[in-house]
């Protein structure tokens, strides 16, 4: 355990509507706490991206806050040069057309330097640390390539080390296994529990309540936006998360 006690993210009691209509986040609360998984689970429309839009200070919102590490999260504020935390999202977001290594150390730049065009000017020892990331996510040998020409399971990859490039205390990593075979994502999620274990807080989202039951510390499940179950992971949450998803 580490000194600082406090929850890496704390949202509390978070309202958003992105429209005059029905709000799409209903009073949702989350903490996740360093060493943690944190899976969040609901079905498709069920307001999961959202969510992690907000903590990331993506979106800001209606009513509620969002705090991590203790500092307030004020929507659209240094949201992309906030180097504690990481952000995956939906669709990876990484550049097709440039080099796996480029995408990676474009996670470095909150920390050493605000433009793309000082990518070749990075110290080196962010170039070895980017290819050292590369090596223990199985994938140093693709450094070189054009991340087009990469699998789902090697893009997913890449995009874990743009994210671990930033140091980060907090990985939200939105949906990110769901498109992968069963055994790619449990690499994937053993990778994710390594990088829990060095004292990242981490929330991932899925709609798939297997991956819930086998890799969460905690569980939530969030419905028609709102949250209808929250607790530590344990043999008989399965049952449980089946019922909450359902309603
Ligand atoms: N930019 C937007 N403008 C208007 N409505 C939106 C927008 N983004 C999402 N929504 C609506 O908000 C609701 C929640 O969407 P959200 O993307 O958070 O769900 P999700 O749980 O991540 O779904 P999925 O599993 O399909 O990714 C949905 O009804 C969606 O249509
Ligand atoms: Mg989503």
């Amino acid at each position: 355990m580490t000194a600082d006690r406090r929850p890496a993210l704390e949202a509390s009691d978070l309202w958003f509507s992105y429209s005059a209509r029905r709000p799409v986040l209903r009073g949702v609360s989350l903490t996740a706490a360093a060493g943690e998984i944190t899976i969040v689970l609901g079905v498709s429309g069920s307001g999961k991206t959202t969510l992690l839009k907000l903590c990331k200070g993506l979106l800001g919102p209606q009513r509620g806050a969002v705090r991590v590490l203790g500092e307030p999260v004020v929507a659209g504020r240094r949201r992309r040069l906030d180097p504690g935390v990481a952000y995956i999202p939906q669709h990876l977001g990484l550049v097709r057309n440039s080099g796996v290594l480029d995408n990676v150390l474009t996670g470095a730049l909150g920390r050493v330097a605000e433009l793309p065009s000082l990518l070749r000017r990075l110290p080196e020892d962010e170039l070895r640390r980017a290819q050292a990331l590369l090596e223990r996510l199985g994938i140093g040998g693709k450094a070189a390539e054009k991340v087009y020409a990469l699998s789902g399971g090697e893009r997913q990859r890449v995009a874990i080390a743009r994210a671990l490039m930033q140091r980060p205390r907090l990985l939200l990593a939105d949906e990110f296994v769901s498109q992968l075979d069963v055994l790619t994502s449990r690499d994937i999620l053993t990778i994710v529990r390594g990088i829990a274990a060095e004292g990242v807080a981490v929330v991932v989202t899925t709609h798939e309540m297997e991956l819930a039951d086998r890799y969460a510390d905690t569980v939530i499940v969030l419905r028609d936006g709102e949250k209808v179950l929250d607790r530590r992971a344990q043999a008989e949450t399965i049952t449980d998360i089946a019922l909450a998803l359902r309603g």
